[in-house]
């Protein structure tokens, strides 16, 4: 089977490719770049010694898009390809509706032009934002989020519902994801953000290496164990692999199926701290700070609909993701900059 990978050269991009091609999937990949490297796609291909077909392109420009799809005649897509900064979305909501939501439109109507039937969409836990009972289910799903992003993914799973209710045919897995973290244990591919990062670990892991100072911790009066939030962070490999068992489901399926992509289990930001210390043998400098704006006290999955139908469950536990953040982050302290 081959597969066209949009945003194959972002962070869970670049892992499910290494996924796909130890699997035996071929692939393609469509990526503008906006938030990536080649060199992402130049690593992948030397862990998996496998050239990839790569387009710089834009997933909005439809005539690019389309001479993809006549060239590379995929039989599913994976699309990760979109706008991710909750607090940018929030700046900028019309760059975030524009790529998010066009972008998943252009694809679907290249889709159906080149009569693809099989996706797999990224979605993400922000669409359980308002959902107080944990752990969360595909069921808890509430159509309302806080940010603009959050609605692109809310807007973009309801677009493609709709879109497979018009076309049976259609086999789509919509993959709501945790909090990904960690990195290829080869330390060659793994997060690259651009300037000062958003997310938590990240942030800890440039902290360790000296680029940054020290942590904020958002929040030490929530209602949880220690006080600080709690999130489901999944091990970006086991993302990947759930990717590979996704496409198996779809495969022979028809019409969507909806999974949550997370470990199952809660762990706070204070714990997150004190494993990647552990992990990487440095103090971590912190200070309690503020609550974030639209930050909610915790939220973990639900991941047993995802064990019973995909086989899948998560291989590598918090630690396992520090170690390997923390020998991303030693080796390429610049990240792809050379
Ligand atoms: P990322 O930014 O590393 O990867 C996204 C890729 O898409 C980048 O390589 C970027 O260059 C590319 N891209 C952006 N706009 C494009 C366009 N118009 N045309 C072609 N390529 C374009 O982000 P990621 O963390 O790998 O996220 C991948 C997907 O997973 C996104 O859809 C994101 O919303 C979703 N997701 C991410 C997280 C997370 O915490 N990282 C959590 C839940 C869901
Ligand atoms: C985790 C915890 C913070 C930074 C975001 C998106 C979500 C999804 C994943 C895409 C929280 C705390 C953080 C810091 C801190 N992305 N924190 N100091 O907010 O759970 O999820 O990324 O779909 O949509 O919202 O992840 O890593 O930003 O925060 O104390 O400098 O760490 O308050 O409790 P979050 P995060």
């Amino acid at each position: 089977m081959k597969v066209l990978v949009t945003g194959g050269a972002g962070y869970i991009g670049s892992h499910t490719c290494v996924a796909l091609l130890e699997a035996g999937f071929e692939i393609a990949v469509i990526d503008n770049l906006d938030n990536s490297s080649y060199e992402a796609i130049e690593r992948v291909e030397e862990l998996t010694g496998k050239k990839i077909p790569f387009y710089k392109e834009s997933i909005l420009d439809k005539a690019a898009l389309e001479s993809v799809f006549e060239v590379e005649k995929p039989d599913a897509v994976i699309h990760f390809a979109a706008l991710k900064a909750v607090g940018e979305s929030v700046r900028k909501p019309l760059e975030y509706y524009h790529t998010n939501v066009f972008g998943t439109i252009s694809l679907l109507e290249t889709m159906r032009k080149y009569d693809v039937k099989r996706l797999v969409y990224s979605s993400s836990a922000t669409v359980y934002s308002s959902v107080k009972e944990m752990p969360v289910n595909e069921q808890s799903f509430a159509y309302v989020t806080t940010n603009p992003y959050g609605w692109t993914k809310i807007m973009c799973e309801q677009i493609i519902r709709d879109t497979c209710h018009a076309d049976p045919a259609l086999s789509v897995a919509l993959l709501r994801y945790f909090n990904p973290v960690g990195a290829h244990p080869s330390g060659r591919i793994g997060e690259d953000p651009a300037g000062i990062p958003n997310n938590l670990m990240p942030y800890i892991a440039q902290v360790a290496s000296g680029k940054l100072q020290k942590l904020s911790v958002y929040g030490n009066d929530y209602p949880t164990p220690d006080g600080t939030g709690v999130r489901d962070y999944i091990h970006v490999c086991d993302l990947a692999d759930g990717h590979v068992l996704a496409l198996r489901k779809i495969a022979d399926g028809q019409g969507v199926y909806t999974y949550n992509l997370g470990s199952g289990k809660g762990t706070s930001v204070l714990e997150m701290l004190h494993a990647f210390e552990k992990a990487s043998g440095r103090e971590i400098p912190y200070v309690i700070a503020p609550r974030r704006a639209g930050d909610i006290a915790e939220v973990y999955a639900d991941p047993s609909l995802a064990e019973k139908e995909l086989g899948f469950k998560t291989k590598r536990d918090v630690f396992d993701m520090c170690k390997d953040l923390w020998n991303w982050q030693s080796h390429n302290p610049n990240g792809y900059t050379k």
